[in-house]
């Protein structure tokens, strides 16, 4: 009895397994450079390619997919980090936002390099490489410091306030 109920259990479980492979999530690689960070601000390309590495997965428009995201749930589960990723920050798309969330954002990297929040734990355990190391945290904290300072030089302070209750 209980046997019999373990097999159709598993059995369920096997064509649902089998069913998921038949979703696809769509892939985020759209190809569009034309609002990325660097058409705005000067990016040093040690702190670009860094960044590249590091956090455009889950940050950018061009997620480079390992071969297990054809693989469900895993895939869908990748999906959702990196939608979730690119909602908070977008690389791709930085270069076209007011300059006062461009402001913010290079504030909430530094303090993520700092606090070594990003990139996150669960990637780097996978993509080793992607894992920061003392000179690179430094590259990206300075790269930030002068994005900064470029838009203080552009814009009046008070316009680089993050208005209340908008992010
Ligand atoms: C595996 C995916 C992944 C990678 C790689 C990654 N991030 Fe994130 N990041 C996320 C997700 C998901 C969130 C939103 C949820 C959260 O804050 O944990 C986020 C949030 C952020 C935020 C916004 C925090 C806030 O307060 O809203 C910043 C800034 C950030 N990441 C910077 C980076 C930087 C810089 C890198 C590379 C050094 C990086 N991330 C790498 C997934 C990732």
């Amino acid at each position: 009895m209980i046997k019999n109920l373990l097999r159709k259990f598993l059995y369920a479980s096997l064509i649902v397994i089998v069913g998921l492979q038949f979703y696809q999530p769509s892939r985020n690689d759209s190809g569009d450079n034309s609002k990325s960070v660097e058409t705005r601000f000067e990016i040093p390309v040690d702190v670009k390619s860094v960044l590249e590495q590091s956090c455009y997965d889950c940050h950018s428009n061009y997620t480079n997919y390992p071969w297990y995201a054809n693989i469900q749930p895993v895939g869908i589960w990748l999906q959702n980090h990196i939608k979730d990723g690119k909602k908070h920050l977008n690389f791709s798309t930085l270069g076209d936002r007011p300059a006062y969330l461009q402001q913010h954002k290079m504030e909430e990297i530094e303090e993520m390099i700092r606090e070594d929040e990003m990139p996150m734990r669960s990637y780097t355990l996978i993509h080793r490489a992607a894992a920061l190391n003392a000179s690179q945290k430094e590259a990206i904290i300075k790269w930030t410091k002068v994005v900064r300072d470029s838009l203080a030089a552009r814009f009046p302070l008070d316009s680089l306030r993050m208005p209340a209750r908008k992010k």
